[in-house]
């Protein structure tokens, strides 16, 4: 190609990635997929190193890093970069109304824009002639570092602007911040290399941004949303008009996106303050679903002569607040460990916490895992720790404060003996678990094998609570899942706190657990390291119980999803003597029918891969799964490039996205239901 038409090419492929980042990272509509996007940009690539004088500083190829900096100059904000006050409750949200309302008493009625508060750092962006020209940390709100190299990375910022109509000189303010399952590949990425995790998406991004080589910066998958506009000039002798800007924040954000620069989806222009507490309650609730963090909402004024009525406070707007969530971190102090035995023997500490209020729940307890999570925190009895409750996440000790240890700080030590039957502890070698020898001896494994038994995944016995399964064992009342059915009537209501409709309850539902199916019987087993999958898996395999008691080590291993281990803990489980004895009297008991035969052609998912997310309102999820798989399907708890469809219900969160991002099949529940039903 020649230099003229190379440079007419140039210009095309321009116009058309710009286009695209457009749609894939402003608009949410990707228009082609992945490959073609990837295509055209290398093909950009290639000319730029054909002929490097046509490689300019907005080409979209500049993503990608260029000389690392020795460090960061300095950047005087022209406009200050401010903070925002916060509210925690409903009352002090009211008293900041109050004060708006205040002082601008001829309102009768203030819209305000309601916003997510994102958990990044808070970036400005010049645009000079709709070009980037710098980007800036906010340091102390006057004076920032020169982050440019680094921002002009991240994919979702356009280099140059879109369309014709901006101002001279034009500056975004916005959060740069890290998504959720960026993150997690990247701490995963790190873990594997033996380095060192960040601690939560805002270090990670903060981290990113901080980098000398801004060829590390592009490797880290940052995003941006716009939150407001900083200095603007308009030369008078071009004809956009004085008032380029529109006169409601909202707009504002609206303005920068139509030029190609991401709005959060969430911000919502609110009729006024009454809208308030259901925008707060909304983005609580959608917070896990979110692809990103938040640590509450943020409300302003928006109306912008209103603002400027109120003015400023220190270094906080009057016209805005951040009306923040319950924070999901919090110190307290590790008052002692306590050791649990659960169903498989595993001996696991409980960290005994002082009570504290985080994320929304009065958290006491935490686990902490194994003797290597506990050598990897560092922690002793009595240290200060950071507890992390995020969404419903069980509680986590993230983090020692070593810095507040106090002198009577006390190794944890690991019981040389089962805490609840005495019985020998062990370590298997490679595991980092320790273990109780007792088997279905020791009281604690079989509590929880019958807890299991009866869970909803398994048998779903209506009428069987924990607590009710601790009572029988306590006292002697049940042994082994077995001897559940053999309860009487009079067993049960002779029991203590029991009443005679509780007993009914336990009885009939324990008379409708007898008939089940092949894979919920094998769950229900409680073999080690066999789930939900692997049960349905060893099922339509095997067809018949029989079958799969009588398999050896090989045949086990055809069956998807089952390695060396798993066929091992299958094969010990059926040599038991105790647990032959319960299988051959549960057999006795219960029926369920045998899986028929599936032809080939019955199985038209065979060598499918399916992830399901988010909430299925018709059917559940299990159900979803157990269908699909009676189909040949194989179903995964995350997407990969191996996935070939993903099953999004609502509120489907990082999965979503991260299936986007690889070009899986998308398919909502009615589309799946439409997709079983062909093929019943
Ligand atoms: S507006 C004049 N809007 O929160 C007001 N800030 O606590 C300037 N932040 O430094 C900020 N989401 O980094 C605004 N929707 C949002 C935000 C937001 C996150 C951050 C920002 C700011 C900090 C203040």
């Amino acid at each position: 190609m020649s230099l003229s038409d190379s440079q007419k090419r140039v210009q095309d492929l321009h116009q058309l990635i710009n286009q695209l980042n457009h749609q894939y990272y402003v608009l949410d509509e990707p228009s082609v997929p992945d490959v073609e996007y990837d295509r055209l940009l290398r093909e950009l690539q290639a000319l730029e190193a054909e002929f490097p004088d046509l490689k300019t500083l907005d080409s979209p190829s500049q993503k990608v890093g260029g000389q690392a900096l020795k460090s960061f100059s300095q950047v005087t904000h022209q406009v200050p970069m401010l903070s925002l006050d916060n509210v925690f409750s409903a009352d002090e949200w009211k008293a900041f109304t109050k004060r708006v309302q205040d002082r601008l008493v001829s309102e009768k009625s203030i819209k305000f824009c309601a916003e997510p508060k994102l958990d990044g750092l808070a970036v400005s962006l010049r645009y000079e002639n709709g070009l980037l020209v710098q980007a800036a940390t906010r340091g102390d709100g006057a004076v920032g570092e020169n982050i440019t190299e680094n921002v002009r990375t991240i994919k979702s910022i356009p280099l140059k602007l879109l369309g014709e109509s901006y101002p001279d000189v034009l500056e975004v303010r916005g959060e740069v911040f890290m998504p959720k399952a960026s993150f997690d590949d990247l701490n995963k990425k790190a873990l594997k290399k033996g380095e060192k995790a960040f601690a939560n998406p805002r270090n990670a991004a903060a981290g990113s941004l901080r980098q000398l080589d801004s060829k590390i910066a592009a490797k880290r998958n940052l995003a941006f949303y716009a939150y407001g506009v900083g200095y603007v000039e308009q030369a008078s002798n071009i004809t956009l008009g004085e008032e380029w800007l529109e006169n409601s924040h909202y707009q504002r954000l609206c303005q920068l996106k139509a030029l190609g620069i991401p709005m959060c989806p969430e911000v919502k222009l609110l009729a006024d303050s009454t809208e308030v507490d259901g925008f707060y309650q909304h983005i609580l609730q959608e917070r896990d679903n979110l692809s990103y963090e938040i640590d509450g909402t943020v409300f302003k004024v928006d109306d912008i002569a209103l603002q400027q009525k109120l003015g400023f406070v220190a270094r906080a707007p009057r016209w805005a607040t951040a009306y923040k969530f319950p924070a999901q971190e919090e110190t307290t102090q590790l008052l002692d460990v306590d050791f649990q035995v659960g169903r498989t023997g595993a001996i696991t500490p409980v960290a005994r916490l002082n009570p504290i209020f985080v994320g929304g729940v009065t958290v006491s307890n935490a686990t902490l895992h194994n003797q290597d999570e506990i050598d990897r925190l560092g922690i002793k009895i009595n240290d200060f720790v950071t507890i992390r409750r995020a969404g419903d996440v069980i509680p986590q000790i993230v983090s020692v404060q070593l810095q507040k240890r106090p002198e009577n700080a006390c190794d944890i030590l690991f019981p040389t003996s089962c805490p609840v039957c005495d019985s020998g502890v062990v370590k298997a070698e490679g595991e980092a678990v320790l273990r109780c020898t007792g088997g279905l001896f020791c009281g604690a494994q079989r509590k929880e094998a019958i807890k299991h038994f009866s869970s909803r995944k398994a048998l779903d016995i209506d009428g069987l609570g924990d607590k009710l399964v601790e009572q029988l064992v306590d006292e002697n009342l049940v042994k082994t899942p077995a001897d559940l059915f053999k309860l009487t009537e009079l067993d049960v209501s002779t029991m203590e706190r029991m009443g005679k409709k509780s007993a009914d309850n336990l009885i009939n539902g324990l008379t409708k657990a007898k008939t089940t199916t092949l894979p919920k019987f094998i769950y229900a087993l409680g073999i080690r390291e066999v789930g939900e999958t692997t049960a349905a898996n060893l099922a339509n395999y095997f067809l018949n119980f029989s079958a799969i008691k009588a398999a050896d080590e090989i045949l086990l291993q055809k069956v998807p999803d089952v390695g060396a281990i798993v066929a091992k803990n299958i094969i010990q489980f059926f040599q038991q003597e105790h647990n032959i004895e319960v299988v051959t009297e549960l057999e006795a008991i219960m029926s369920w029918p045998d899986i028929e035969l599936k032809s080939a052609d019955e199985q038209p998912f065979k060598d499918k891969t399916f992830v399901i997310t988010g909430t299925l309102s018709q059917m559940g999820r299990n159900e979803a799964k157990a269908e699909l798989q009676a189909l040949g399907a194989k179903v995964s708890g995350s997407v990969s490039v191996k996935t070939h469809f993903l099953v999004a219900g609502e509120k489907a969160g990082s999965k979503l996205t991260k299936a986007q991002d690889l070009g899986v099949e998308i398919l909502n529940e009615d589309e799946l239901i439409a997709l079983l039903a062909k093929h019943k």
